[in-house]
């Protein structure tokens, strides 16, 4: 497909919006800063392509960061969608479809009984730490280093996605009490994570089950195991955050992959088929101490929105066994594919269904520090090759691909020759 020889619209767009928008961008990535560009200015997208201000296609791994994984424009979810708004946007009043998604969703989900949706992610993975910080009458937090989960104040200690794009280790405006509350721990690290649980008494370990916000990083054999089992040994709450995970990397999300169950497990992208939609679920006991069941608060205008609900209902019905068995296929091909395309270059890719991560390093690393140390420039440098060849790469070595269900042979064929004239441009 043709190479965009120039991108005069986007390059005047992102012009105005840097007078109007921090950075030209309503969410720091975007900006392309990390693989030494500016921004591209997107007009539509049509199942797994999407098409730039200059009229340029390009196959989409972005996927709005993973909530598209039945590709862009699905007719199904159009129509639901189209439906919905024309019986009303929104009534901040309970709808029947909230109810359905709610037990479509506990249905799937292993150890979920009851949800309580969120109009973002951020504010889901925020309310779960409330809540578990309310059921153990303890305040402090672990996480792990390049795990991301949404830009609440106390999260953005080393984080990935964004924070680690920008190498920011944390952000200014985080009131140093607040950060005093998140231990962070290294991913894949047996012995931090016993050190860091003697010392803190942890209200919650909140986890990515497989992180992919610093590039896909999984679990060492057994970690995941560990997790719960420190959990249930001190007492305190495991928060499985899929974001990314859920409805994705199997029917029920890591939960049924690994088998290990979180005490709260977070919800978002997929959820909402391309719309605003995150959620928090868990057993009632748990769930019931929200408001107005219970006494911890939150809430949200637009939380359960008819159009999100709509759309995530549909997107969920059409993720059956054989989408599973294609998106497997389609990803394991990728995979496969993308390594031999390097030629021998030190280069190392990780995948699972529906998530893959090319690293510009010879194995793919464990943690975050081994993430940080592949080589971001000829990363950058492969991902222009990449734009220039059609084909739109997330633009930073510390994400995942996110190839959806309308990604065929053509599409995956039209990157494998991307990639590999990608690579031979390299120095
Ligand atoms: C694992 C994870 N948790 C939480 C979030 C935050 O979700 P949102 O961007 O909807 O606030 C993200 C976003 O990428 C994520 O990947």
């Amino acid at each position: 497909m043709a190479a965009p020889p120039t991108d005069y619209r986007s390059r005047s767009l992102y012009t105005r919006a840097l007078d109007v928008l921090p950075g030209g961008v309503n969410s720091p990535v975007r900006a392309m800063h990390a693989i030494g560009r500016d921004p591209l200015f997107i007009e539509r997208g049509a199942g797994a392509e999407i098409f730039d201000a200059d009229g340029f296609g390009y196959v989409d791994y972005v996927c709005s960061w993973g909530a598209l994984i039945a590709g862009h424009a699905q007719p199904d979810v159009l129509a639901a969608v189209a439906a919905a708004a024309a019986r009303g946007t929104s009534f901040g009043a309970p709808t029947e479809l909230e109810v359905a998604l709610a037990e479509e969703v506990a249905q799937r989900m292993p150890g979920v009984e009851m949800l309580r949706m969120t109009s973002s992610g951020t504010e889901a993975a925020m309310t779960a730490i409330r809540l578990a910080r309310a059921h153990t009458g303890r305040d402090r937090v672990i996480k792990f280093a390049g795990a991301y989960h949404g830009h609440s104040d106390g999260m953005l200690a080393q984080a990935g996605s964004g924070v680690a794009t920008q190498a920011i280790p944390a952000s200014p405006g985080v009131p140093a009490a607040i950060a005093a509350e998140t231990v962070v721990v290294a991913w894949n690290d047996p012995e931090a994570l016993a050190q860091a649980i003697a010392a803190q008494a942890p209200a919650a370990i909140i986890a990515e089950p497989y992180p992919a916000n610093m590039g896909l990083v999984p679990p060492a054999d057994g970690f995941l195991e560990l997790l719960r089992a420190s959990c249930d040994d001190c007492g305190a709450l495991l928060i499985l955050d899929e974001v990314i995970s859920g409805f994705r990397v199997a029917r029920g999300g890591a939960s049924e992959r690994s088998g290990v169950r979180g005490d709260l497990v977070v919800l978002g992208k997929v959820l909402g088929g391309g719309l605003p939609a995150a959620a928090l679920g868990g057993p009632r006991a748990l769930l019931e101490q929200l408001a107005p069941a219970g006494e911890v608060y939150q809430a949200g205008t637009l939380s359960g929105n008819p159009l999100a609900v709509a759309a995530g209902l549909v997107t969920l019905a059409l993720l059956d066994a054989a989408a599973y068995a294609a998106l497997e296929s389609t990803t394991r091909t990728l995979a496969v594919g993308l390594r031999a395309a390097a030629a021998g270059r030190p280069v190392s890719v990780q995948w699972l269904p529906g998530l893959l991560t090319v690293f510009f390093a010879q194995d793919p690393p464990a943690d975050f520090e081994g993430a940080k140390r592949c080589d971001l420039d000829a990363y950058g440098a492969w991902c222009r090759g990449l734009l220039a060849r059609g084909v739109y790469p997330p633009p930073s070595q510390f994400e995942a691909w996110f190839p959806s269900l309308a990604h065929g042979e053509a599409e995956i064929e039209r990157t494998l020759e991307a990639a590999r004239g990608a690579f031979e441009a390299l120095p």
